[in-house]
């Protein structure tokens, strides 16, 4: 078992300016220690290219809290012992990766804006759909980036499993460049690639959460029970695809239906992000989600019954 220790020493992380570039490498900050956030630190951390640091926003900030990592063959653990108050993190990174779920995007945004440095890139990877026009309201466009990803993963607690291997794709929210550090970012990840119209990976990602959130929620179940009941995918495809399409995606429902049943098998063993919500009793994305999606079928003048039924008896679980 190979341990690696980050953070442990208090005084280097309050005196922020020694995080940056510590060993030559740059710092990247991760806000959002939930599946996805701890599997981009082990990511990123097992890349050698970056030191890494987390800011977990589950724990109240006054409580000082650093991760330290456990690198297993599978899996990662993180342990949150003490830490600093996210400004030190935020002004020193030189690349902020943002993992949050999409209703806490506008108050990490209010956050963290007046501690960022002028060209600190700042990368928005989370579910759904809303989320980036927050993104939006940091100034600087030509530092902000979009990105997803379909790799799987489940944590419990600081320990995170990877389920499921996929794809990350990263984009310009509107004019920002390719710069070095997105480059190494990109390099660290398994199947890691740079678009320049994320939003099409965004909206095809839609399509998947769409189709394999709901679905593993509301019957309490992995995401590969879905395999068996393809006339289920093809029925919420059919009324998304239209709006899907109307929001710039050409892909036809077929080749949805391929997306959806590629990325439940890679993720078959994996409980989607929906459903761990619901089980757990905590707030979903389902407004970012099929919300999002019905709301933009009203404004187009499309009918969507299927996914209406759904959407209301999520609401009411
Ligand atoms: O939300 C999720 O859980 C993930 O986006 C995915 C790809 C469906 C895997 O579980």
């Amino acid at each position: 078992m190979n341990t690696i220790r980050y953070h442990g020493n208090s005084h280097r992380i309050h005196h922020g300016a020694d995080l940056k570039h510590l060993h030559g490498k740059p710092v990247a900050c991760i806000i959002g220690a939930g599946s996805i956030g701890q599997l981009t630190a082990d990511f990123l951390r097992r890349s050698g290219r970056f030191r890494t640091c987390f800011i977990d926003t589950r724990i109240n900030k006054k409580k000082k809290v650093a991760c330290s990592s456990s690198i297993y063959q599978q899996s990662s653990v993180y342990r949150c012992s003490r830490g600093v108050y996210p400004a030190n993190y935020v002004k020193y990174a030189d690349l902020i990766i943002i993992t949050v779920k999409a209703f806490s995007v506008s108050k990490i945004i209010r956050d963290i804006e007046q501690h960022l440095s002028f060209d600190t890139p700042v990368i928005l990877m989370v579910n759904g759909f809303g989320a980036q026009e927050e993104l939006k309201k940091l100034t600087r466009e030509n530092r902000l980036y979009l990105a997803t990803t379909s790799n799987g993963a489940t944590h419990n607690g600081f320990s995170v499993v990877r389920k499921g291997v996929g794809s990350t794709y990263i984009g310009p929210l509107k004019h920002a460049k390719q710069t070095k550090v997105i480059k190494y970012f990109i390099k660290s990840l398994p199947n890691g690639s740079y678009t320049d119209d994320i939003y099409i990976e965004l909206l095809r990602k839609l399509a998947v959460n769409a189709v394999i959130n709901p679905f593993t929620a509301l019957n309490n179940c992995l995401n590969g029970e879905i395999l068996k009941q393809p006339q289920i995918i093809q029925e919420i495809l059919k009324e998304i695809t239209p709006i899907l399409n109307r929001l710039g995606l050409t892909d036809s429902q077929q080749m949805l239906f391929q997306r959806v049943e590629t990325v439940a098998s890679n993720t078959k063993s994996n409980y989607s992000s929906m459903r761990q919500d619901y089980y757990y009793g905590r707030l979903s994305e389902i407004d970012y989600i099929l919300g999002i999606l019905i709301k933009k079928a009203r404004i187009y003048g499309i009918k969507t019954p299927y996914i209406d039924s759904i959407y209301q008896k999520l609401k009411q679980m």
